[in-house]
């Protein structure tokens, strides 16, 4: 079988989150174990697999759009095989292998089924789906172990800059926000046993991963009950400081209710745990905030803020925004706006509210229906950027002329600097512990290695420094 596989090419295209980015890569690993080739771009390709996000209407659309294209690629090509896996083939099932197109459908608790999948697809060209039947019901005891063991056996770093890895923690989502998909595409919250956890993280460490991502799509509700012993996220954090050889750690998303102080006495404390913290607001309105099921207020979401800062005293705060939700008033957009103006965030991600089938929103009655029209998002979208840009500002400029430590991600994308700011070297990119982008030049070798750089110029999100 595997001398067959050996000549067939893949094309991987991942269209979603972190999570999703993960899987992408422990696929990739695993298929490229298995046999399976790299192809350049589809005319190359015997086998397109697309990894997909059901969050917005327009991470679909995009899927949708490709689909689209690869259909018409089949019909003279018509031995090419497409996958779609993720959380879109979670949502949509069946509907979705009906698609001319696809030829077979993978959620995202099936995953460890795709190498087979596809050879068995390639084989006999017949239709197959994977999904989880009932999603919000407990996951069978054989399709965790599954999970556990494709997650310690393939790499997690394909996909990542040099050095560099995911480590997953926690499955699913409990915490239904009204507004959103992954409860029902993810399933039930699952925290993965702290030992396995950690047996990956050495393996990591081992083959030169000098920077740890813990990722949970509510990671601080992180809870592993082993005999007498409950685990924390915490704990996690301090056993993986514990490892030889990783340097930084970081984790992501957090949720704001229930966010125990342990964590930022963890970060405060050691060493290694990055200064920074992802936590989504999604609104700044108490009004909004309940609709949305969110179980906070704005002052206490901000009184967390203070008490993180007064505890890591140089804590970088990133977040996200949800405009244009249902009965979002223009008050209810200005407290918003204030929110931010009191937060005082590195950056923060802004999303215009998009309809989600089979959430709690989808099935309320008309006070929660998409009521704001789209001009009105799209003005409230730009309106709170032009805010927190203004303090993305003022914050990068603290940097001018202190040194930063970064770990070089590899060559920047797009050019900043004028090249005579540089000599010979080129353009590089890496980020500091608070996650700021810093961009300077020096030789590509240093992809990988821990960089220090002194600010000389910055822009909202971006420091330009020169190495030390
Ligand atoms: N678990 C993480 C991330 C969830 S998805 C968390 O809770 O923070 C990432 C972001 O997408 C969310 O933070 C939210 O801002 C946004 N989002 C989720 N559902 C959405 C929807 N229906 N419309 C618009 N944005 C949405
Ligand atoms: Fe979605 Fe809320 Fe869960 Fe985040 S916490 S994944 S926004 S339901
Ligand atoms: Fe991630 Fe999108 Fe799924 S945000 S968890 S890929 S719905």
């Amino acid at each position: 079988m595997k001398s067959e596989i050996c000549n067939t090419k893949l094309l991987i295209k991942s269209f979603g989150c972190q999570m999703n980015k993960l899987d992408t890569a422990l696929i990739t690993s695993a298929l490229q174990q298995a046999g399976f080739q790299l192809a350049g771009d589809i005319s190359q390709a015997d086998a397109v697999l697309i990894n997909t996000c059901s969050v917005r209407e327009h991470a679909e659309e995009r899927v949708l759009a490709h689909l689209g294209n690869l259909k018409h690629i089949k019909k003279t090509r018509p031995e090419i095989i497409v996958a779609v896996i993720g959380c879109m083939a979670q949502r949509l099932g069946d509907k979705l292998l009906e698609h001319e197109a696809v030829d077979i459908v993978c959620g995202p608790a099936q995953i460890p089924k795709v190498p087979e999948l596809l050879t068995k697809a390639l084989a006999d060209k017949v239709k197959r789906i994977a999904v989880s039947e009932k999603i919000r019901q407990e996951p069978p005891a054989e399709e965790v172990e599954a999970l556990d063991r494709f997650e310690c056996l393939y790499d997690s770093d394909t996909q990542q800059p040099p050095c560099q890895a995911f480590v997953r923690v926690m499955r699913g989502c409990d915490k239904f926000c009204s507004y959103c998909v992954v409860p029902f595409v993810r399933g039930r919250e699952v925290s993965r046993a702290p030992g396995g956890i950690m047996e990956q993280i050495k393996k990591l460490a081992s083959e030169g991963i000098k920077q740890i991502t813990l990722l949970g799509q509510t990671i601080n509700s992180y809870k592993y009950v082993a005999g007498e012993k409950t685990y924390y996220l915490a704990d996690l954090l301090e056993m993986a400081g514990k490892i030889d050889g990783i340097r930084w750690i970081r984790f992501i998303t957090s949720y704001p209710a229930g966010f125990d102080e342990t964590i930022l006495r963890a970060m405060a404390d050691l060493p290694k745990v990055c200064p920074y913290l992802h936590i989504p607001a999604q609104s700044g309105s108490d009004k909004i905030l309940r609709a949305m099921n969110r179980n906070y207020t704005a002052a206490e979401y901000l009184a967390l803020l203070q008490n993180a800062r007064q505890i890591v005293p140089d804590i970088a705060i990133a977040g996200d925004f949800i405009v244009g939700f249902p009965g979002e008033t223009e008050q209810d957009f200005e407290a918003t706006v204030d929110l931010v103006e009191k937060a005082q965030y590195k950056n923060c991600f802004v999303f215009k509210y998009s309809p989600r089938p089979g959430t709690r929103l989808w099935r309320a009655e008309d006070k929660f229906k998409d009521d704001i029209p789209a001009e009105v998002k799209k003005q409230r979208n730009y309106k709170l950027l032009a805010v927190q840009e203004k303090i993305s500002d003022r914050l990068s400029r603290e940097f001018l002329d202190k040194t930063v430590e970064v770990l070089v991600e590899g060559l920047s994308k797009k050019p900043h600097l004028d090249s005579a700011e540089g000599g010979n070297c080129p353009q590089l990119v890496g980020r500091t512990a608070g996650d700021w982008i810093v961009v300077f030049n020096g030789p590509e070798s240093l992809a990988g290695q821990f960089a220090q750089v002194k600010i000389i110029k910055t822009r909202p999100l971006t420091l330009f420094g020169e190495i030390l």
